[in-house]
């Protein structure tokens, strides 16, 4: 058994919905400019009191019945989050807890909205190295409480969800390649600057809105484009594939252009790529979980396909992944 495949995806988004025009109501702003420029033209927002670790359990439930795993079977537990319901204990353990998964250590991962790929990275890894039989990975996203409802440039953008896998060791090819890039160099371009131990909580911050995502979005655009191009290329080839071959794209939903430029450069037809975009927005490390779970469950992804996935975050962290389904 030296393959690492996904047995098993689920995903959760919850039902509050704001869309373009209720944002026009909060900012300046219009439906016309946020569809033209994002694709996007609504979000959920997580009720009052759900967090991360709520709509976390809820997809990795889903995901777990999906590929008919007891939580008792879980080795690990990794979560993909810059929205943790705490700073401690870690969405990891609270997961753990939910789900009874009593044979399971957890922890969460912080990689911007590349959490996810990363996540799977390391569990990919952790199964190979012989250490680990059975991983969950799970996206998890609160936003909207970091979000800035007074700035146009980030809060059209992004949403709350969660989409979780299930990972195994295998006889069957999975994960055929994974590449993962980091450069710390323009942090300042996507960050969250209060809340930690530079800036932490206090009445100052909290009137500076220093614990609210702060963003260059014209810059964000050009480096995300140039790095999940590269990164692609570079998955495609370590998986020893060609473009052509992949059945269907699921890129990390930032912003339609960025997804259409990922899928031109790959040179494939609309049909191959993945956007559920309009509906959710960016949901950072939840975002390719989720299109996964909607890519299978509608029927877009079966059992046998060739899948890529490329995101781009916060860091910047990048990176891509070629999995056979
Ligand atoms: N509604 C209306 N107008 C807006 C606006 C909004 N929500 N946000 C910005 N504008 C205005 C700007 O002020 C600017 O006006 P000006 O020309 O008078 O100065 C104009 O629209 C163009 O702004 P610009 O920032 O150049 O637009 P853009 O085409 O780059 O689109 C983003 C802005 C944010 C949608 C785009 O840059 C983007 O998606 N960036 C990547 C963000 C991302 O994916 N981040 C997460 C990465 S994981």
């Amino acid at each position: 058994m030296n393959h690492v495949r996904i047995i098993g995806t689920g995903s959760k988004a919850p039902d509050k919905v704001l869309s373009n025009h209720d944002l026009e109501k909060m900012v300046e702003t219009s439906d016309e400019w946020i569809t033209a420029r994002t694709g996007i033209k609504e979000r959920r927002i997580a009720e009052d009191g759900i967090a991360s670790s709520d709509m976390g359990y809820d997809a990795s439930l889903k995901a777990l019945e999906a590929s008919g795993t007891d939580p008792s079977e879980l080795d690990v537990i990794i979560v993909g989050t810059v929205t943790p319901d705490y700073m401690m204990p870690s969405t990891g353990c609270l997961i753990q807890s939910k789900l009874k998964a009593k044979n399971a250590y957890g922890f969460d991962l912080a990689a911007g909205c590349s959490g996810f790929l990363y996540a799977l990275h390391v569990g990919y890894g952790l199964i190979k190295a012989g250490t680990a039989k059975k991983i969950l990975v799970v996206g998890t996203e609160t936003l909207s409480r970091i979000m800035d409802y007074e700035d146009r440039s980030t809060c059209i953008l992004f949403g709350d969800g969660a989409g979780a896998v299930v990972l195994s060791e295998s006889e069957e090819p999975g994960i055929m390649s994974s590449c993962l890039n980091a450069d710390g160099d323009d942090w300042e371009l996507l960050y969250i600057p209060g809340g930690g131990s530079k800036i932490p909580a206090s009445k100052e911050s909290i009137e500076n809105k220093d614990h609210y995502m702060k963003m260059n979005g014209r810059d964000v655009f050009r480096i995300a484009v140039k790095s999940m191009e590269a990164a692609t290329m570079q998955a495609v080839e370590e998986a020893g594939i060609k473009p052509e071959d992949i059945d269907l794209l699921i890129p990390h939903q930032a912003n339609f252009r960025i997804l259409e430029a990922v899928r031109k450069r790959l040179n494939l037809p609309e049909d191959r790529l993945f956007s559920n975009l309009d509906k959710y927005g960016n949901t950072s490390a939840a975002s390719v979980p989720l299109a996964l779970d909607e890519a299978v469950r509608s029927g877009r992804a079966k059992k046998g396909d060739i899948l890529l996935f490329t995101v781009f975050g916060g860091g910047f962290t990048w990176g891509a992944t070629v999995v056979r389904l």
